[in-house]
């Protein structure tokens, strides 16, 4: 068992930092204003970081899911907005064509999002369709040479800017989950309509919407997968989708913490820096003890995956401590701030804005322990130690 990065993984992990630096810029304002990150999405794109795990065969990086957590981590110390956005796209998006779509597909498809030209949504969740992803309402039905897409999809990360959408719809309601299917379908085609930008909480710069579909057309060509795959297509994506957010939130989490030591080194209360009262120095030390532990998780979930060995139950367990760490160490690292810590300039009263989303999106937190309880129950818990 090897604890170090292998150097490759500590340039990439340089990389992203010295990005982050730039990202970092503007990132109050845009937060304030809801401002979609453009020119750092842009950038993402030509460093590879919108396909980083695609194989460069569809113009993709071809790095491995380590290399993916490293950059998430990094930029979520900064920017958790421009983070999901780079996740939702590689998780959500890419990982799931690579995996299941025709060759043609992929051809057509994969380059343009790989070096982020084009960015992609996942459209699963729905008005009442959230937590229980079997209870569908968008149907598509069977036309023969094509299906016709009906229904509403909620909360959808890079909606208004995705030109490719990978939507989850019921086929054959009789069947279940069975009865779901997954089809990528383009922004532009007649019947797709995308809502108001949600003004949320926290990763307010990242582009949610709900989009409506009324009688769109979709080309049996474009179903991802054999007929009834889509649930299961859903819960393979998000079983690697959520190392990534487990990353962000292993960021977010890692991000506050370090403003927090820097700024109780600088502060002074009665005679001298803050970091010297055991009050503080005790909480930063909590606080590090505990991104350290969800930061073994969160690679262990990613080396399992490029080892090739199940990570569901790894990529639960790392979302499911990542995020609860998230939401604690913000919260603390607001407190060592004191007042300071309450006004937007300081930053860490973004982090524990961004960090509540975490314990939410890609499955709350009850659901990842409904995951891990099942693996438990079912005896399938395969881990090396
Ligand atoms: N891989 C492959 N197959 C899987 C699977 C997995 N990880 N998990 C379940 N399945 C299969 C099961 O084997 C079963 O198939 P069979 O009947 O053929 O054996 C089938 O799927 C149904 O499984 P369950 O009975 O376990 O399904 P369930 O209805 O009880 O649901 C659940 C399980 C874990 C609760 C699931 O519904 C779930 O994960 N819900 C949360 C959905 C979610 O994360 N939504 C987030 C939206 S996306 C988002 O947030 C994106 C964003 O914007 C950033």
């Amino acid at each position: 068992m090897d604890f170090l990065l292998a150097e490759e993984h500590k340039m990439i992990r340089d990389a992203a930092r010295d990005f982050a630096k730039k990202a970092k810029v503007g990132v109050i304002e845009r937060d304030t204003r809801m401002a979609y990150p453009t020119e750092i999405v842009n950038e993402m794109g030509s460093l590879g970081f919108m396909g980083i795990m695609t194989d460069p065969v569809y113009q993709g990086s071809g790095l491995d899911t380590l290399s993916y957590v490293l950059v998430m981590e990094e930029l979520s110390k900064v920017d958790a907005s421009a983070s999901v956005i780079m996740s939702a796209h590689n998780s959500l998006v890419l990982y799931g064509i690579e995996a299941f779509g025709s060759e043609d597909i992929k051809n057509k498809y994969l380059p343009d999002l790989a070096s982020g030209k084009t960015i992609g949504c996942f459209c699963l969740s729905e008005p009442e369709a959230g937590s229980d992803a079997t209870s569908q309402k968008t149907t598509a039905i069977d036309c023969g040479d094509h299906y016709l897409l009906n229904g509403v999809k909620n909360w959808i990360t890079n909606g208004g800017k995705a030109g490719v959408h990978v939507v989850i719809a019921q086929t054959d309601r009789e069947k279940g989950h069975r009865g779901i299917n997954a089809f990528l379908v383009e922004a532009n085609w007649p019947g797709v309509s995308v809502g108001e930008k949600e003004d949320k909480l926290g990763i307010r710069s990242s582009d949610t919407h709900s989009i409506s579909y009324n009688d769109v057309k979709v080309p049996k060509t474009h179903r991802l997968g054999p007929d009834g795959f889509g649930f299961k297509y859903a819960m393979k994506t998000l079983e690697g989708g959520r190392i990534g957010i487990a990353a962000q939130a292993l960021g977010i989490a890692a991000g506050a913490y370090e403003l927090a030591v820097e700024y109780a080194k600088i502060r002074k209360a009665f005679g001298k820096p803050i970091i010297e009262h055991q009050g503080v120095a005790f909480k930063l030390a909590e606080m590090a003890m505990e991104i350290e532990s969800a930061r073994m998780l969160v690679y262990r979930a990613a080396v399992l995956k490029d080892q090739g060995m199940p990570y569901g139950y790894a990529s639960a367990m790392a979302k499911l401590k990542a995020s609860e760490v998230a939401m604690q160490v913000t919260v603390e690292a607001v407190q060592v701030h004191g007042g300071n810590g309450y006004v937007k300039e300081y930053h860490v009263e973004r982090l524990m804005r961004d960090a509540k989303i975490t314990q939410i999106y890609e499955g709350t937190s009850e659901i990842q322990k409904i995951v891990l309880s099942r693996n438990i129950a079912q005896g399938e818990v395969q881990l090396p130690i």
